[in-house]
């Protein structure tokens, strides 16, 4: 095993996150058997794991209700909680959905949780897809662009309630969402200005908000030029809002790593062949309310085959598929494109966690090390025809 101290030594790394497997089903529709479960217990195994094997983060999910299969669904600010409790040094960030959740309750929750982690937590504002789920719990369901306004002001409420200085007059905002009078929180967040705030999707509502309020833009799986696209539409958005340098990118893959490609895309074969497919159609349905619903059709799962859903986030598209050399030659590709984390999930987490630890991160901070990963048109030229095959 790496040593995870010794991997992470440099300050411009690339950092790594995985999906925390908090709903049942494993992070893709298929029948095919996994050794990944939903519990706490076997999620505290996981995190341990990724914790000793250079991991910086861990990602979980929220979800109300069935979808995509998903039967079962822990919930994501409490299970977030429960993992920092059983980790030392790797941060957990809740995902929190505006409607169920507002801002005044999201930023005291997370407040605390960062007092009792050391400073750990951090949040994923989620603007929603499923349009069932919030039928099902009574929430208004608002158009896609509505949906995400709403995220704009949770996030500036987040923000402004968390840096509002404890001698002043507290925060104060009146919006179309939300409003605060002179509110004054306390205790303040350990960690400052604040917890980091993430925020994802594909569509133009999603990238503004990544531009304008975000601290991380979270990308779905795609490919060369799908990447090259939003990173530079975020980074000239960021720069007309003033906060180039604050805007970092993340992006979603699914990794499988075997001794061959031949064998990697085998997996990769069985697991979209043994899809289950009234699962799959009914997510493609629902997902309609998503990115295809805006305007100009830019949205996350606009163009998704059946093959793509079947990981629900885009994450075959990014092609972390291969031997461990060619999954870590593609990882550094993405970070000359600007990728500042790497959103992982694999198949069978008992194992693949560590497998990533232990035969793909040092290849990349080896290379990190020798300086590659800083010039896009030589890693392209190294790497990038693998994204002009068709997918498999
Ligand atoms: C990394 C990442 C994590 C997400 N996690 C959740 C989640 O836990 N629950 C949820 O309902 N939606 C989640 N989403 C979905 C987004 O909020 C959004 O609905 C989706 O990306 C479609 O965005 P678009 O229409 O802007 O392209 C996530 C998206 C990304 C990129």
């Amino acid at each position: 095993m790496a040593d995870a101290a010794q991997l992470n030594s440099d300050p411009d790394r690339l950092l790594f996150a995985y999906w925390v497997p908090n709903v049942s089903g494993g992070l893709v529709i298929s029948k095919i058997a996994q050794r990944t479960n939903w519990d706490l217990a076997s999620n505290l195994r996981y995190a341990a794991a990724a914790e000793r094997s250079g991991f910086e983060y861990a990602l979980t999910q929220i979800r109300f209700t069935a979808s995509y299969g998903a039967a079962n669904q822990h919930e994501s600010v409490s299970f977030s909680q429960a993992l920092l409790q059983g980790t030392t040094t790797l941060k957990v960030i809740a995902a929190i959905l505006p409607g169920p959740w507002n801002p005044a309750v999201a930023a005291k929750q997370l407040a605390s949780i960062d007092h009792y982690s050391g400073g750990r937590v951090a949040v994923n504002i989620v603007s929603g897809w499923f349009k069932g789920e919030f039928t099902a719990i009574g929430e208004w369901w608002l158009d896609h662009a509505e949906r995400y306004r709403r995220s704009n002001e949770f996030i500036r409420c987040l923000r402004g309630i968390w840096t509002a200085p404890d001698d002043g007059d507290g925060f104060t905002f009146a919006g179309d969402f939300y409003r605060f009078r002179n509110y004054r929180l306390s205790p303040k967040p350990v960690q400052q200005p604040h917890p980091e705030i993430f925020q994802g999707g594909n569509s133009d509502d999603a990238r503004a908000n990544g531009a304008e309020v975000s601290d991380w833009y979270f990308m779905n799986g795609n490919d060369l030029e799908g990447f090259r696209a939003q990173i530079a539409d975020v980074k000239a958005r960021a720069a007309r809002a003033g906060r180039e340098a604050q805007v970092r990118f993340a992006v979603n893959g699914f990794v499988i790593v075997r001794e061959t490609e031949a064998e990697a895309v085998r997996v990769l074969q069985e697991i979209q062949g043994k899809a289950d497919a009234d699962a799959v159609a009914a997510f493609a349905s629902e997902v309609k309310h998503a990115g295809a619903s805006t305007g100009n059709k830019t949205g996350m799962w606009a163009t998704s085959t059946f093959n793509d859903l079947v990981q629900y986030n885009d994450g075959f598209k990014t092609k972390l598929i291969g031997t461990r050399e060619q999954v870590a030659e593609r990882i550094v590709l993405l970070k000359s494109l600007g990728v500042n984390l790497v959103l992982t999930a694999f198949l069978h987490y008992e194992d693949e966690i560590e497998q990533f630890g232990r035969e793909v991160l040092p290849l990349v901070r080896q290379r990190e090390a020798e300086g590659r990963g800083k010039d896009a048109a030589l890693e392209i030229e190294r790497t990038g025809d693998v994204y002009q095959k068709p997918a498999s």
